[in-house]
């Protein structure tokens, strides 16, 4: 099923980065619909909660494109967000995209994990709190991308990089609400994606009977940068299906 042309696209980033992590798609769907990419930084002012997220999320689609749904795009984190989206606000929804993400609660194992983080970001600041993680996110890239994350990294605000941490650890499961999606859905993933692997995504997608997996090739964790043609002609797929 297309989804309308003049739909909205809201993105939602993943972590520890920011909006700059869409650039390749903003720049390729801007000529053709609205796009919506907020910082999280703009999204947490409410607390650190997925559901606040998504309800600031919402408000930044309203001033966007009051009243309008929108296809909700959510990689990793925002992935995380647009579950509670899902959740809170489905009339909103023309579509939904999770890219590398889960839509479960944590684990206790992976809330442990997301204490130790917030103690070492408090420490050691984001770059070093968050380098386990960010060590994995990208597959063998080139040395340009890899500075460019590393940089955008370096920027955040450590007290929203911690807000974002406390709002993953306390996430709730949201399988549920994705299961009764009727809206289009598709899970785009990285080939060798090691934070959310190949079958936490293809469990995902098969969650609802329409939903459909579309694996990204050499790409880990953020396609968006790491292949943004293969990203985006998948998006463009999703959102105008070739017959
Ligand atoms: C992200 O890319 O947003 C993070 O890997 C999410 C997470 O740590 O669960």
């Amino acid at each position: 099923m297309p989804v309308p042309s003049d739909t909205p696209l809201l993105l939602l980033h993943g972590f520890p980065m920011d909006a700059r992590m869409w650039r390749y798609t903003t720049d390729h769907f801007r000529p053709m619909r609205p796009v919506i990419a907020p910082n999280v930084a703009d999204l947490v002012g409410d607390g650190p909660s997925m559901a606040a997220m998504a309800h600031a999320a919402l408000e930044a689609l309203e001033r966007a494109a009051p009243g309008e749904p929108a296809v909700v795009i959510g990689l990793s984190m925002g992935g995380y967000i647009a579950a509670e989206f899902v959740r809170s606000h489905p009339d909103r929804l023309a579509g939904l995209v999770m890219c590398d993400t889960r839509a479960g609660a944590e684990s206790a194992e992976g809330r442990a994990g997301r204490d130790t983080m917030i103690d070492a970001v408090r420490r050691y600041g984001v770059t070093h709190g968050t380098a386990p993680l960010v060590e994995r996110m990208l597959h063998d890239p080139p040395r340009a991308l890899m500075s460019e994350v590393e940089a955008m990294v370096e920027q955040q605000d450590p007290e929203v990089v911690i807000a974002c941490i406390e709002a993953m650890r306390d996430r709730r499961d949201n399988m549920a609400a994705i299961r009764s999606l009727t809206a289009p859905f598709v899970v785009i993933a990285g080939e060798y994606d090691e934070l959310a692997p190949r079958l936490v995504e293809e469990a995902l997608a098969h969650l609802t009977p329409h939903g459909r997996y579309v694996e990204i090739p050499r790409s880990g964790h953020v396609p968006p940068l790491e292949n943004p043609e293969a990203f985006n002609a998948a998006l463009e797929e999703f959102l105008v299906p070739s017959s």
